[in-house]
């Protein structure tokens, strides 16, 4: 691949996605695109490159696609799970016991075993959530795992990482080599497309939210955005989980780390800005999925 053309990718992809590539990923770009560039008819990455700035809209998209880093398992890092079932849910229990309603959403949520295990979750809460109105809103940037989400089925090897046996045999039905999770489970979580870099204040406020393992690719200053904006979706005494290797540390005062619960953050302050978030109630977002 030529500089100028690794250049106008890494720009690309960028604005896209919010993908920071460094100077030395040329090996990375090449080893993810050249199999698309074969599948569209192309002899290398050059022609594609060609082809994106005649204006191929499709063709960007799968390269956004075929960037990104889907890896996800269940129940990952294992801490936040833990501290979801035993603290933040039974202290949210209480806080909303006159509502009774709990939002939460997972965005970047891959290929669904982050927003199912929070799914997995909330059912162990049982008698505690019994009549409530629970709603999981998993978003991500890319089509193609909200699709595989969706189905809720999983092989052999997906359900043998993190997933504990007696939540396997409760909560999934085996069909041939797959684990297909039950309808009640699945019916838990709604999926959306949903870009971080764009607009996202329409999804109403949120009492968890779990954002994890994505911000990492992303430079300062988009972090520091997307916090800001996630600030104002996190109701007050809201939860906001990030993943074992991030942190609002040097990036956002929006955000400070739970003491004793690793990978968990509350707001600092409410955002002066709150008043412009829309609280969507749970029947308006089903209508508004159920639109798409
Ligand atoms: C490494 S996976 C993390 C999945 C899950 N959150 C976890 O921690 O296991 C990162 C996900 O972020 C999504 N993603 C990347 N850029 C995004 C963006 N700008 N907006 C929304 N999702 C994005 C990718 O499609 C991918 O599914």
């Amino acid at each position: 691949m030529t500089p100028p053309d690794y250049a106008y990718l890494r720009k690309l992809l960028k604005e896209c996605s919010g993908l920071d590539l460094s100077a030395d990923k040329q090996y990375l770009v090449e080893s993810r695109l050249l199999p698309l560039a074969r599948k569209s008819g192309l002899p290398g990455i050059p022609e594609l490159v060609q082809k994106m700035k005649s204006g191929a809209g499709a063709l960007i998209a799968e390269v956004v696609e075929a960037m990104t880093t889907n890896e996800t398992f269940f129940f990952r890092d294992k801490i936040p799970f833990d501290h979801l079932k035993e603290t933040v849910i039974p202290a949210l229990v209480q806080a909303r016991a006159a509502r009774r309603s709990l939002r939460v959403w997972c965005a970047a949520c891959s290929t669904g075993q982050e927003p199912y295990s929070i799914a997995m979750c909330l059912k162990a809460a049982g008698p505690a959530l019994a009549g409530w109105r629970t709603e999981i809103v998993a978003t991500d940037l890319s089509p193609a795992v909200l699709e595989k989400s969706r189905t809720g089925i999983f092989s052999q090897f997906e359900v043998q990482r993190g997933l504990p046996i007696q939540m396997l045999v409760k909560y999934f039905t085996q069909a041939g080599e797959f684990w297909q999770l039950n309808a009640d489970i699945r019916a838990m979580v709604q999926h959306r497309q949903l870009n971080l870099l764009q607009d996202f204040s329409h999804l109403g406020t949120f009492d968890i939210i779990f954002c994890r393992n994505v911000l990492i690719y992303f430079d300062q200053d988009t972090k520091a955005g997307i916090f800001g904006r996630l600030a104002r979706m996190l109701e007050p005494d809201g939860v906001l989980a990030l993943g074992a290797a991030e942190s609002v540390v040097g990036t956002t005062n929006a955000f400070k780390p739970c003491p004793q619960r690793r990978g968990l953050y509350r707001l600092n302050a409410v955002p002066a800005a709150r008043a412009g978030v829309v609280t969507m109630m749970p029947g308006a977002m089903k209508a508004v999925a159920s639109a798409r």
